[in-house]
């Protein structure tokens, strides 16, 4: 059974209340199990969780990303997030307005891009809301475009979609 500690401590990390018992087994310590954040990152609302999401390697051209494990509607927030403020790009970073970076090689960071993809990003709530329906098991993805004035590198995309930029080189670039 979940006590009403660990269901409180769930709750704030954004868990549906539902899935509790399946990813803690009812023992207190377990959050950090449930968390892609270390525990320098006190727990936020709506952070991911290890029942909503898993990151899987996508194959070798493309490398990490990350996937719903539940469905999300158009308009719901998916996911908050967090990581440290840097001056410089990185590889898992995403830019901040003012010029500074979001640097977060634990979750957002390895969200892969999309032309067309399934979410858009407020980097002042620091959150995904998704664009349209959102079923288990796809791939949540962005448009670095829509942050990135530069890319740390730029690649050739393998999104697919019909309208795929090809090159992705940062905003400034297009
Ligand atoms: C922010 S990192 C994301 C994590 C990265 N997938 C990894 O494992 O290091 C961005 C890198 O992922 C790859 N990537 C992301 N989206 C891609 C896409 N649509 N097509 C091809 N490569 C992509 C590119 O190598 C890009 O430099
Ligand atoms: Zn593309």
């Amino acid at each position: 059974m979940v006590g009403p500690t660990q269901a409180r401590k769930y709750h704030a990390l954004g868990s549906r209340p539902g899935r509790l018992e399946l990813v803690c087994g009812g023992h207190e310590g377990d959050t950090a199990q449930v968390r892609f954040y270390p525990a320098e990152f006190p727990p936020f609302p709506n952070e991911p969780t290890r029942d909503r999401f898993e990151i899987l390697p996508q194959g070798s051209a493309v490398g990490e990303g990350v996937v719903a494990l539940v469905p999300f509607r158009t308009g719901e927030e998916v996911f908050a997030f967090t990581g440290h403020v840097v001056d410089e790009r990185t590889l898992y970073s995403l830019q901040l307005p003012g010029g500074r970076h979001l640097h977060d090689p634990y979750f957002m960071g390895k969200v892969l891009h999309h032309c067309d993809p399934n979410c858009s990003v407020d980097m002042k709530r620091r959150v995904f809301t998704a664009r349209r329906d959102i079923a288990a098991g796809e791939r949540i993805t962005m448009d670095y475009h829509e942050t990135e004035d530069v890319l740390f590198r730029s690649f050739t995309c393998r999104c697919g979609a019909p309208s795929c930029r090809g090159r992705i080189r940062g905003r400034r670039c297009a």
